[in-house]
Order: C-alpha cells, then structure tokens, then sequence
C-alpha cells in the first residue's frame, strides 16, 4: 500500500493534487490509502521521552491510526500546502510525532521510496523549501527521497495554485512535475517489488 498524507485542514487544493497523484498511482497498479490532518486531533511532541523506551506515544490522539498506515506502507507521498514558506504546522507536528514510531523501530521506514508534494498560493512562495523539509524528514528516517529528475520536477511536484481549486487545475506545469514524480516513484516500486523487496 502507498500511503498519502494530506497536510491541509481544508478538502481543497492540497487534497486535489494528492488526490490525483494517487489516481496515477491507482492507475499503475498500486493500492493506495489516504490520510489527511484535516479534521483530526494532532498533539504535538511535548518530547516526554516515553517514545525512547520503544513502548510508543503517550499522546492518545488520531496520530495512532497513522502509525500503523505508516508502519504498512510501502511508499509515501506527503502533500503539503505552503504556510510562510514552509510546510503546515500539521505536517511538521506529525512529522515530529513519529519519533515514537521509529524509537520503537528504527528501520519502521527503512528503504521505503518517498516524494513531496507542495503547493504554494504564489508562484515562488516557498515551495521549494517546503518539500526540502519533508526531504530532510525522509532522509534521517531512512526514507528514500524520490523526485522526478530534470526538466520539470527536479526536486518533486511543485504547483502555485493562486489560492484557488481553478488555479490548481489550470496549472499544467505543476501537473508535469506531478506526472514526472509518480512515473519514477512508480517505476523504482516495482523495480522494488521484482527484487522481491517486502
Ligand atoms: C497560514 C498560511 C500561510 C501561507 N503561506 C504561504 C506562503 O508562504 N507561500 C505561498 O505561496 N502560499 C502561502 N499560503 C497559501 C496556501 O499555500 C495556498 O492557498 C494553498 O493552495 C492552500 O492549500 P489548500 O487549498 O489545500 O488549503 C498560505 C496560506 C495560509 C493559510
């Protein structure tokens, strides 16, 4: 299973490219699931350090569910909307979250491919950074980072959705890089699964 996580609270923009990104998915093949902050309750790391006896978060909140998704899954895909040139503080608690996950098992996410995807309400808002943060958070949790490569999705898909769902959907540039990222994810899962990787 592919996992999506979906940092927006609203069921727009955000949602939408992730969403088509797992229809790309779906397409080649993959059993996807999706989960999305919005809605959910999402403590943040009070860093208690009950996480290092390997016994899990203390915090009782909906992160629960996502860390037995993220323990099943066999890629990720996190979409995030730019908030002051960064990730939203949703996908940032989260991220910090799992470090009861990987206290209790270091190599939880070990090898598994992952891309980024962000979208900015302005052309150059911070997208960039945005997906480099979540590249950070793949790369010192053993994530392996996956983008698109060259002309047009060098570091993963990145839309300006003018703040809108027509501004999206009219950006064929951010749905190139979008299109570019799923095609190498897709191709070096199944490279993965013909290697006979679990
Ligand atoms: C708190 C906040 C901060 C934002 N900061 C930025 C920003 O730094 N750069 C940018 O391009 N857009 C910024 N935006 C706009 C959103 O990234 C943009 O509208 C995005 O499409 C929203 O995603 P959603 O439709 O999934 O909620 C910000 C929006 C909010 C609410």
């Amino acid at each position: 299973m592919i996992l999506g996580l979906c940092g927006s609270p609203r069921a727009m923009t955000t949602e939408y490219a992730l969403r088509k990104a797992l229809e790309m998915l779906g397409e080649r093949g993959f059993e996807t699931e999706l989960w999305t902050v919005r809605g959910k309750r999402i403590g943040f790391c009070t860093h208690c350090d009950h996480c290092l006896k390997g016994e899990g978060c203390v915090i009782q909140d909906d992160v629960q569910e996502l860390y037995v998704l993220l323990r099943r899954a066999e890629g990720l895909v996190i979409a995030t909307p730019v908030y002051n040139g960064g990730v939203s503080a949703q996908i940032k608690a989260v991220m910090d979250r799992t470090r009861a996950l990987l206290a209790a098992d270091p190599d939880v996410l070990r090898g598994k491919p992952g891309i980024a995807i962000a979208i900015g309400g302005d052309r150059s808002g911070g997208q960039e950074l945005a997906i480099q943060q979540i590249m950070t958070f793949y790369t010192l949790n053993g994530v392996l980072t996956l983008s698109g490569g060259f002309f047009g999705a060098n570091i993963g898909a990145s839309f300006w959705s003018k703040d809108t769902m027509d501004g999206i959907k009219e950006d064929s540039e951010g749905f190139r890089s979008l299109r570019k990222t799923i095609r190498r994810f897709a191709d070096h899962l199944e490279e993965q699964r013909r290697a006979g990787a679990p």
